[in-house]
């Protein structure tokens, strides 16, 4: 059995649930919840956003993020699934 995570996005405090082994990207689509994004293999950047609380793991050895980068705490939803409940900061994330 899948655990389930709960990502929160602020400011605009949405929330949607992560199951199996879905992006945080993936199953935002699927819950409506709007994030940007363009390439979805972890290269472009524009999906990149910080992590204000909560852990992930990568498909990808090494997502187009710097080590200062990860150190602050940004992640790339796209190729991103996460270990527990997450707090993700994205300004323009939106509910479509
Ligand atoms: S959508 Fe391109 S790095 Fe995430």
């Amino acid at each position: 059995m899948s655990e389930i995570f709960t990502v929160r996005i602020e400011p605009a405090q949405l929330q949607y649930d992560v199951e199996g082994d879905l992006t945080l990207l993936e199953a935002a689509d699927m819950s409506r919840v709007q994030l940007p994004s363009s390439c979805r293999n972890g290269t472009c950047r524009s999906c990149m956003c910080r992590l204000l609380s909560g852990e992930v793991a990568y498909s990808i050895d090494w997502p187009g993020l710097s080590a200062e980068e990860k150190a602050e705490g940004y992640v790339l939803p796209c190729v991103a699934r996460p270990t527990s409940n997450l707090v993700l900061e994205q300004t323009q994330a939106s509910a479509f």
